[in-house]
């Protein structure tokens, strides 16, 4: 039972919602009232519906919780997601984007995107599937509009290349990026910290001004997140 919803200070379309014997809970407003999506709470306050926000089922709810120094995403923002999977962090960037904004959600597997169908898109307007590699980007571009920002969470070892690949041709000079690193996927024996070192490095080698970089732990060990702005080859570290 909720006892109070606030906004949160870093975005009003993310709310904290106290309960009743002192949890705090992050939560979107549901887009599609009733549905649940990958079998997290719903919960009712004052005629609105919201979906409970797992910090350990997200990494994106992860870096709102551990203090991003700016949220970019925002009521009316088109996104391309690259590596959506079956649609959990997906479908709250389709809350936080609401009627007005649109979620391009690209993943090459299979039976990720089965699921992503009918739990997510089967529901919501704002969300189309495309079934691809990401390290294609001209493979679908037809099938993207104009964005304002990339997330990226595909778990790959070249990761901020395939990044790179996605901004130079869907990016305009200053659209945001939010890079999930793995540090596992691109070395499990090394030091997480030089991983991702190395990761920002190539970012501003390649024209990312980097606005934030920030570890997950606990709630998922090796990984950080990294908030970055394309500003196109004429800045690129030499
Ligand atoms: C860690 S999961 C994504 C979880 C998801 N972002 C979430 O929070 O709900 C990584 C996803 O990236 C996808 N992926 C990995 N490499 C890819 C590629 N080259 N192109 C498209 N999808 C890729 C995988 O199929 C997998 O679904």
């Amino acid at each position: 039972m909720a006892e109070r919803v606030r906004t949160h200070k870093l975005s009003p379309s993310i709310f904290t919602i106290s309960m009743k014997g002192g949890k705090e809970r992050l939560a979107t407003l549901n887009l599609s009232p009733g549905i649940s999506v990958y079998g997290e709470e719903l919960i009712s306050s004052r005629g609105k519906e919201y979906r409970v926000w797992d910090p350990f089922r997200s990494k994106l709810a992860a870096v709102v919780l551990k203090g991003i120094k700016s949220f970019p995403i925002s009521a009316g923002s088109n996104i391309l997601y690259l590596g959506s999977a079956s649609g959990t962090t997906a479908s709250h960037v389709s809350d936080i984007v609401g009627e007005s904004g649109f979620v391009y959600c690209v993943d090459f597997a299979a039976r990720s995107m089965r699921d992503f169908l009918s739990n997510v898109y089967q529901h919501r307007e704002n969300v189309s599937p495309i079934l691809a590699d990401a390290r294609n980007p001209e493979n679908y571009s037809h099938l993207v509009g104009s964005i304002d920002g990339i997330y990226c969470d595909v778990a790959q070892p070249e990761q901020a290349k395939l990044l790179l690949d996605n901004a130079t041709f869907f990016l305009s000079l200053g659209g945001w990026t939010l890079l999930a690193i793995k540090a596992r996927s691109i070395d499990v024996a090394r030091d997480p910290s030089a991983i991702f070192e190395e990761e920002l490095h190539i970012l501003r080698k390649n024209g990312f001004e980097i606005g934030d970089s920030i570890r997950l732990d606990p709630f998922d060990k090796a990984h950080a997140m990294v908030l970055s702005y394309y500003e196109g080859e004429s800045s690129r570290l030499q």
